[in-house]
């Protein structure tokens, strides 16, 4: 794998080797082995241009395990804020050295421009790209879902016939697009539910069925529920209903969680507007993965890195 920019552009089979790399990976850290030598001597560049927690944390560790020296740049505190332009400030980096560039941008298409310029030789990983993909946010969302639902038979195995409900601003978020071409390339069933102004326009070019109605989704009761967050920083104040009808209409409340199937999955990729979008009670219950899927994206970016990096497949 060159590069990771989209998960439009994998195959079942490489999403697959990817996941049970994955699986390796995490079965490592389960033997309490903090580094692998696989990749030393490899620089990776974290390239934050919007805010992150978990997915910058996320990435800086799965590099460390893999013994790689990391970069980490924030376009805050950066010559970014004096204009210094996206070539430039891969060039730069590329000067000391980088064999993977993990970005994050707010202008959808920037990892592409970065993979495809020629300004640098390095592999690129998209870490978000404004309203487009977050792929490995996609890859530990069907990773989790393929063990809680597969358990320790989860290797070689996609999610087929595995109902998925993603609810909320579907309009502004990379992780609902990810998800949707990387689940449906999985084999499962994905429900979008949102309401009408909050979805895009080309749904129709999109393996999924759609949705308004929340207590109808839950009432069809799905293996797996996967709430977004508002993006209130990207919304234009017209096109939202205010926060307690959308709540009221569209949130994961307590009442709409009771009456989920007790080995339902409530997912979040975080971070969350608790009492917006979710409750704390199915926020914070045994049903819920959002803990879990942090964790897990440790170990799908160490599957991503290595790739990427070496090539090969995992021992
Ligand atoms: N899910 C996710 O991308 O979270 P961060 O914005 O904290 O990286």
């Amino acid at each position: 794998m060159r590069h990771l920019l989209s998960t439009r552009d994998l195959s079942r089979d490489e999403a697959i080797e990817l996941l049970d790399i994955a699986e390796d990976m995490a079965d490592v850290q389960l033997r309490e082995v903090k580094k692998l030598p696989t990749l030393r001597g490899r620089t990776v560049v974290n390239l934050f241009f919007e805010d992150s927690t978990r997915t910058k944390v996320s990435f800086e560790a799965a590099a460390k395990r893999l013994s790689a020296d990391v970069i980490s740049f924030s376009a805050k505190g950066s010559s970014v804020s004096k204009g210094e332009s996206l070539k430039d400030t891969a060039q730069t980096l590329a000067a000391i050295g980088a064999d993977a560039v993990v970005i994050r941008h707010g202008s959808s298409g920037a990892p592409l421009v970065l993979a495809q310029s020629g300004w640098i030789d390095a592999g690129v990983l998209n870490a978000g790209d404004g309203t487009h993909e977050h792929p490995t946010q996609a890859l530990l969302d069907a990773f989790t879902l393929r063990r809680r639902i597969h358990g320790s038979a989860s290797r070689g195995r996609g999610l087929d016939g595995v109902r998925v409900t993603i609810v909320g601003d579907i309009l502004h978020s990379r992780v609902a697009r990810s998800n949707v071409w990387l689940l449906s390339t999985l084999g499962a069933e994905v429900n979008l539910v949102a309401p009408p102004t909050l979805l895009p326009v080309d749904l129709a070019n999109w393996p999924v069925s759609v949705g308004y109605d929340l207590d109808d989704a839950i009432d069809a009761q799905p293996d797996a529920v996967m709430m977004l967050r508002i993006q209130l920083e990207r919304m234009h104040a017209a096109f939202f209903p205010n926060s307690r009808e959308y709540s009221r209409a569209w949130g994961l409340d307590d009442e709409r969680f009771a009456r989920l199937r007790a080995d339902s999955i409530v997912m979040h990729p975080g971070p969350m507007n608790r009492g917006l979008e979710i409750s704390s009670r199915a926020a914070d219950s045994p049903q819920s993965s959002v803990l879990e899927q942090v964790a897990n994206g440790v170990s799908v970016r160490m599957a991503a890195l290595y790739l990427l990096l070496s090539g090969e497949k995992g021992e």
